[in-house]
This record gives C-alpha cells, structure tokens and sequence, in this order.
C-alpha cells in the first residue's frame, strides 16, 4: 500500500469528465486500496479518483463515522437512477479543497448502480450522510466540485485562498 498524492483545486484534472473503468484489473485493486488508505490517512470520508490523478469513473468512500468499525466502500461506473424531492442541506467539505466547509443543498436521498470492485453489480439507495458523500463523490467523476454550489463570489474567495496554499506548499517542499 502506498498513499497517493491528493490534487489541490484549482487544477484541470478536477475539471475533467471522467472515462468508464472497462474492467476490475489487478492494477485497479492496488489504486483503490491505496485510495482508501490515503482517504483514511487524510483524513476524509470519501476519495473520488481524479482527485489522485485518475481520470476514471470510481470513488471509494467510509462514512461509518470515526466510533464506528470501518465500512470501505468502492463504487466503479456509478450512476444515479433516482433522487428524492426531499432536499438536505449538509455542510461538505472535500479533501481537494482543505480547511474549507460550506453548506451545500442536495436531493436527501438517492439511488445509485454501480459495480464493486469483484465486478458484481448493485443498486443501493443512500440517505443521510451517505447521500450526500455519494453524490458530491459522483460530481467529482464529472469535474464538478462543491464549490459549483456557492456563489461566485465564494467560489472565487475559496479558489484564491487555495492558489495561495498551493504555493506555500510548493516552496515547503
Ligand atoms: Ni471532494
């Protein structure tokens, strides 16, 4: 196991929309065990592939909470197949934006497909915090981020703010 590198928005690979994994290769199970341990190391409760560099559509996630027994997940091609008219308003944050937590209105429940890392597939339905975890992963695989959700004038403060982190850290290292 190794830790990966985590993006630092602003960066185009954050942007891009990403490319339906083909098949569960032996390389794809070592990136996702690798994720989830940089994701638990962080830490953080989910970890979307292009946030390591990977322009793939999968994202592992735990939201078991820190008392709990942890519950890795790994969702590969996921897609929404139905949202609630119920909306939530949950506060996000996102491992490629740190430091920084804003509230962000989703639909409060939702039901994905997707397939596991053995290849099997399922359609599971998610509220609470698992919805919204799963549904901000989900935008990560189509270069969307939770900023897209604030104003412009947020979203700009935020970008500034994180350029000027991305240099400090660059001259640290
Ligand atoms: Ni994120």
């Amino acid at each position: 196991m190794s830790l990966k590198k985590i993006i630092i928005h602003p960066d185009p690979r954050l942007k891009k929309v990403c490319e339906q994994v083909d098949g569960i290769s032996p390389q794809l199970r070592k990136l996702v065990t690798d994720m989830l341990e940089t994701m638990y190391d962080a830490p953080g409760i989910g970890l979307a592939a292009p946030q390591v560099g990977v322009l793939e559509r999968f994202f592992v996630m735990d939201v078991a909470g820190k008392e709990a027994a942890p519950e890795p997940r790994v969702l590969i091609n996921p897609r929404i197949t139905w949202v609630s008219d119920e909306l939530n308003v949950h506060e996000e944050g996102c491992l490629s934006i740190p430091g920084i937590y804003e509230d962000v209105t989703r639909p409060a429940k939702v039901r994905m497909q997707f397939k596991d890392i053995d290849g099997n597939d399922h359609e599971e339905e998610f509220e609470e915090i698992a919805a919204t975890c799963a549904q901000h992963e989900l935008d990560h695989l189509d270069g969307k981020l939770f900023l897209d959700y604030l104003s412009g004038i947020k979203r700009r403060m935020i970008t500034a703010k994180m350029k000027k982190l991305k240099k400090e850290r660059a001259r640290d290292e």
